[in-house]
């Protein structure tokens, strides 16, 4: 079982998203926590697009998050909003799959311009799946240097915006699991 689940929801190979995403779980590994990737990519592309409710790797992939602590969820912008294969995968999960979850929304765009896709896109989507969304993280593209995958944030800033949400991810994880023991 692993605590933190990054979901990551770019087709792209060499995602910037993804890599914002993974600097963050690694963070809340050097806080102790067990970080695993799930990745759009993943899955066979009939699984999403027919909707296949049965499939296999998509149970797994949904068990997985079910048994998860907490949850990185990174997209990059597309048309203003989340991928359509992020949604494409998350509508083949429970209603309730993220219930008792702190949530942390990372989302990378090419411009500033749509910073608000966390909060009108991303949040509602974690809300319908009952977590709890963090504020979470927007990053431009040019916060993130892809030739540089093991630390790839560009600037300090943006270094510690990231590293403040994910201290808040792993807050959250403790206080929801001290609130479970004392019930
Ligand atoms: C199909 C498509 C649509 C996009 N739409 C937007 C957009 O509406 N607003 C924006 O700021 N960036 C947009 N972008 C740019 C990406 O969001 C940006 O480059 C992002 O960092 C890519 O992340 P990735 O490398 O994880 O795929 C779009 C890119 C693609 C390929």
């Amino acid at each position: 079982m692993t605590d933190i689940i990054i979901l990551s929801g770019s087709p792209s190979k060499h995602s910037r998203s993804q890599l914002a995403a993974k600097y963050a779980g690694k963070q809340a590994k050097e806080q102790g926590y067990s970080v695993s990737e799930i990745c759009v990519t993943d899955f066979e592309p009939e699984d999403l697009l027919y909707a296949k409710f049965g499939s296999p790797a998509i149970s797994a992939a949904s068990q997985a998050v079910r048994n998860a602590k907490g949850l990185i969820i990174a997209s990059p912008v597309y048309k203003a909003a989340y991928t359509g294969i992020l949604k494409a995968l998350l509508d083949l999960f429970p209603q309730d799959a993220f219930r008792n979850k702190p949530v942390l929304p990372i989302m990378t765009g090419g411009s500033p311009a749509h910073l608000l896709a966390i909060d009108y896109a991303l949040k509602p989507l974690i809300a319908n799946l009952k977590g709890e969304a963090l504020q979470g993280v927007y990053l431009c593209d040019h916060h993130i240097n892809k030739e540089n995958p093991e630390n790839p944030i560009a600037d300090e800033e943006t270094g510690e915006r990231l590293r403040t949400q994910t201290n808040q991810l792993a807050e959250a994880i403790r206080r929801t699991h001290a609130a479970a023991a004392v019930k």
